[in-house]
């Protein structure tokens, strides 16, 4: 089937970047309410001729997803799966409602194939979100990943708790849960990845989530943990150390990046966010072998950074990792990208 996405991308990349990303939202769920979405992109044929995954005792229809962020508020979870994407992971959400960052917050770097974001966790909140969810994912027979965060003005002390009220409010809608420790637009959250922070976080998520089960007929919903890319090795085999002993269902490699070593001299390089896209590649790369390293064979890790073509996937899942999940590949080559990796054995 013809690619239409290169004449769609030259009218949104006309536009500011996030009333592009508006306009690309708003058109994919009206076709899809139209159902003619997984048509125009062929995202029916990639769903006929995937092999499902059995990963953290969940069945993934194929190895791709939606990375967080892209779906923030949880509005469009149908037409993502429509697209063939096997996972979609919605927020990060905090538990009140927030705007984010003044605009402009999101950047374009053509000539990289890269984006700077500093949004700052922007979201309808836990409320918001989950009315958002049971409009959005009627029709989705994937897997519903749901990013969890706190809120700009919670202190750090007190971070745990916006992590535990997220992941209580969500516990009956989620498939699994990703506690986002990675953002740099939330001043101070990065520093909670410390070996002990994330101890103390995982313990008392999998408390709670031994209550909640009682009350959800024994629903066991999966803990992941999403980390940086500036991290260096000691502080990689340190967090490797908490998610073995404390037995994190999942990793999460890598969020976007602060350096701009690969984009220096670029007009927008010094644009204050994380940097996603094609010169994120390496860097996350390096991390996902670390921490495949370190990290006990039974845990899984799900790549993300980066990948812009289906080599570069195959090259996370020959590095260790089990899934992968795109962001910036999509913005820059369409839903032909989520065909492809869907394809993924
Ligand atoms: C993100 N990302 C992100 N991650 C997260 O855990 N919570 C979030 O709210 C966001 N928000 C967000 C906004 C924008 C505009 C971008 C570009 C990215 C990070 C994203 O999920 C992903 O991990 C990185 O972008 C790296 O993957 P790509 O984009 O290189 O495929």
């Amino acid at each position: 089937m013809p690619d239409l996405y290169p004449i769609a991308r030259r009218v949104l990349f006309s536009l500011d970047a996030e009333r592009a990303h508006h306009v690309t939202l708003g058109g994919m769920k009206l076709a899809e309410q139209l159902r003619i979405l997984a048509a125009l992109t062929g995202g029916q044929a990639a769903q006929s001729k995937t092999t499902p995954v059995k990963l953290m005792g969940l069945e993934f229809p194929n190895r791709v997803g939606l990375a967080a962020g892209l779906d923030k508020s949880g509005a469009a979870v149908d037409a993502f799966g429509s697209i063939g994407c096997g996972h979609v992971e919605v927020g990060t959400v905090t538990p009140r409602p927030q705007p984010g960052n003044a605009a402009p917050r999101l950047f374009r770097l053509r000539e990289h194939e890269a984006i700077i974001n500093r949004m700052g966790f922007n979201n309808p909140g836990l409320e918001g979100m989950l009315m958002n969810l049971n409009k959005s994912a009627r029709r989705f027979r994937g897997i519903l990943g749901i990013n969890i965060g706190k809120n700009f003005d919670t202190p750090n002390e007190q971070a745990i708790d916006d992590y535990l009220t997220c992941f209580e409010a969500v516990y009956p809608k989620a498939d699994y849960v990703t506690a986002n420790l990675s953002s740099p637009n939330t001043k101070g959250l990065r520093d909670l990845q410390s070996g002990e922070t994330c101890r103390d976080l995982l313990e008392k998520l999998q408390q709670l989530r031994a209550k909640l089960s009682e009350t959800h007929g024994g629903k066991q919903v999966p803990i992941v943990i999403k980390i940086a890319p500036d991290l260096d090795r000691d502080a990689i085999s340190d967090l490797a150390a908490a998610f073995n002993e404390k037995r994190v269902d999942g990793v999460i490699t890598t969020n976007t990046t602060i350096e701009r070593e690969v984009v220096k001299g670029h007009a927008l390089a010094d644009e204050a966010g994380g940097l996603s896209g094609a010169p994120l590649r390496e860097q996350s790369l390096k991390i996902l072998e670390w921490l495949r390293a370190d990290l006990d064979d039974e845990i899984p890790i799900i790549a993300s950074g980066g990948m812009m073509d289906k080599a570069d996937a195959e090259e996370r899942l020959a590095a260790g990792a089990e899934l992968v999940q795109v962001y910036t590949g999509l913005v820059y080559r369409g839903p032909k990208l989520i065909r492809e990796m869907a394809t993924l054995a």
